[in-house]
């Protein structure tokens, strides 16, 4: 298995803003958290998770737990717990998302389908599961105990509305449940679940859920761009694919818009996604579009937002790295 270093740039940028707070110390803490997760248990799922977990990943979601829990004086244990919680959540997700993908490649290794059977591969990302729901679990929280399982019920979802009704489809409000099913959700779930352990006001709690609804669409809008203008190397996952798999994104749904009479577009919108030649002249010509800059100019939008709910927070180190976070988010290339 090729391996990318589990330093990320986005590790150095956050770690760089926040070297004079216990952000790494504590995130080192999280990564440990995850990995007792498969102690004792059968061999090959030991290998399976800590390969899972030396890959790497960005880890925003539990920076994102620790910023806003930290900002909000939670109880930093718990925020820890929190933070393995759903990463943990997150990897079972993309366990399975690959699989349902035909996935071979994530965070620049192959993924576990390209290695185990079907069957296999899902009951790892159950495991992975159980092991989220019960960290959830130790947050002492009855109500983040409820978000998370009610986050889960949303990601699967959508996972199920993309397989059976959004192929093909060009619809920007079906674009926008599917991203928040898919990020928006979960990034929610970090900022909130943070602010719920915290000793913060109901307002102070609805605006951090909403910091984190705003970042993760914007998030995804930029993955989404990734996927037309990204290098699959140093984005560690198949790039190109979104709409080979007929998933209409925001920049094909710009393109779309400006040129319905283009015989390419016209031939996607009648569900002809599978001619890969085809798709990739495809691919092309929205890469050279505006459509690309359109897209990022909504995702700044959505990162504006973000960044406005934040405003009644008085100054201090952890709010200036959410920002800082949320300005990585727009301008990232992995
Ligand atoms: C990938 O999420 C899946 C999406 C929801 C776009 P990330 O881009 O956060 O993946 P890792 O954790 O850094 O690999
Ligand atoms: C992301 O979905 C995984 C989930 C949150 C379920 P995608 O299939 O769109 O993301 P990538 O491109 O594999 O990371
Ligand atoms: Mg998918
Ligand atoms: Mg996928």
């Amino acid at each position: 298995m090729r391996r990318l270093p589990p330093q990320t740039p986005l590790a150095y940028l956050i770690g760089d803003i926040l070297s004079k707070t216990n952000l790494i110390k504590e995130i080192e803490k999280v990564e440990e958290r995850m990995r007792i997760q498969a102690d004792e248990r059968h061999p090959d799922l030991r290998v399976a998770l800590d390969t899972l977990l030396a890959s790497g990943g960005k880890r925003v979601r539990p920076r994102l737990v620790l910023l806003m829990g930290n900002m909000l004086s939670a109880d930093t244990e718990r925020l820890i717990t929190l933070a393995a919680a759903i990463e943990m959540l997150h990897t079972a997700t993309l366990v399975h998302d690959d699989l349902i993908d035909g996935s071979l490649m994530r965070r620049g290794n192959d993924t576990i389908n390209a290695n185990w059977t079907p069957a296999a591969t899902v009951l790892t990302g159950d495991f992975i599961f159980a092991r989220a729901a019960k960290l959830a679990a130790q947050t002492g929280s009855l109500t983040v105990m409820e978000e998370f399982a009610e986050t889960l019920a949303i990601m699967v979802n959508g996972e199920l509305t993309q397989m059976f009704d959004a192929r093909g489809l060009a619809n920007r409000e079906n674009y926008y449940q599917r991203i928040y099913a898919k990020t928006g959700s979960l990034f929610e779930l970090s900022t909130h679940g943070a602010a719920i352990i915290s000793p913060a006001d109901p307002e102070t709690v609805e605006e951090a859920r909403k910091f984190g609804r705003e970042l993760g669409t914007a998030f995804q809008i930029v993955d989404d761009i990734l996927d037309f203008t990204g290098n699959q190397a140093a984005v560690g996952k198949p790039v190109g694919s979104d709409l080979l798999q007929g998933l209409i994104t925001l920049p094909a749904l710009y393109y779309i818009e400006a040129n319905p009479k283009n015989e390419r577009v016209k031939s996607l919108l009648q569900g002809n996604y599978h001619n890969s030649a085809e798709i990739a002249l495809l691919v092309e010509d929205i890469r050279q579009s505006d459509a690309i800059q359109f897209a990022l100019d909504e995702a700044k939008k959505y990162a504006n937002r973000a960044l406005e709910s934040l405003k009644g927070q008085a100054p201090s180190e952890e709010r200036f790295a959410l920002e800082s976070l949320t300005e990585y988010v727009t301008n990232r290339n992995v």
